[in-house]
């Protein structure tokens, strides 16, 4: 699947990118609710958030599937004057994932919701759990599976999340939000 996404970057055909970060985000670090802390971007693309969050003061890992988003994030991390930490990993190899480190928040801006099998997203949900502290918080923007379209992210169900993370974390926040996309499910969870 890296292929796809890297043939992707590679011809600049990222409809998902934007050079402002996610109004949702930016709200939770903007009100205060969420300060500074060890951050990991999972499934960065070109950075934006990542970028966003190391200016706030965040320290910063953002990884992705695909080794050309991660070349172009670090270019792009390089001309804004920002250190972060950069992997080209797959999320849902734990074992690898592990070894990144620990974190105090993870956000998830479109990555999930792309994960085509329910075993990939159990895999997933098992790194997370790895890689984020107790009491950790976890940001999850992901694409409502009722509208999808052929081709596209197949989303997520309605209480996907409320099912796969019951016991292990609890809910924040939780909101159906109109993208400019589709319906969307935007997720402040916190890990027990
Ligand atoms: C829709 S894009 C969103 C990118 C970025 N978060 C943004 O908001 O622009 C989804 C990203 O997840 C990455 N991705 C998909 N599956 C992944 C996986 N299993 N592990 C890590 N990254 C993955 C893709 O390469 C892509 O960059």
């Amino acid at each position: 699947m890296s292929n796809w996404w890297d043939l992707a970057y590679s011809n600049d055909f990222i409809p998902w990118h934007s050079d402002t970060p996610t109004k949702e985000l930016v709200d939770l670090v903007e009100s205060g609710r969420i300060k500074p802390c060890k951050v990991i971007d999972i499934g960065c693309g070109l950075a934006t958030n990542s970028i966003y969050l190391a200016k706030k003061g965040f320290i910063v890992t953002g990884i992705d599937i695909s080794a050309v988003a991660i070349s172009r994030a670090k270019q792009r991390a390089k001309m804004e004057g920002v250190s972060i930490s950069f992997y080209n990993i797959d999320f849902t190899k734990t074992e690898t994932v592990s070894k990144i480190g620990k974190f105090d928040l993870a956000i998830d801006i479109g990555c999930y919701h792309s994960l085509a099998s329910k075993n990939e997203r159990e895999r997933y949900f098992e790194s997370l759990n790895k890689i984020l502290n107790n009491g950790g918080k976890y940001l999850l923007w992901a694409f409502s599976s009722k509208d999808a379209w052929k081709g596209g992210p197949p989303g997520i169900d309605e209480n996907e999340i409320e099912i796969m993370y019951d016991k292990k974390f609890s809910i924040i926040e939780r909101k159906l939000i109109d993208t400019s996309f589709r319906m969307t499910y935007f997720y402040y969870l916190q890990k027990l």
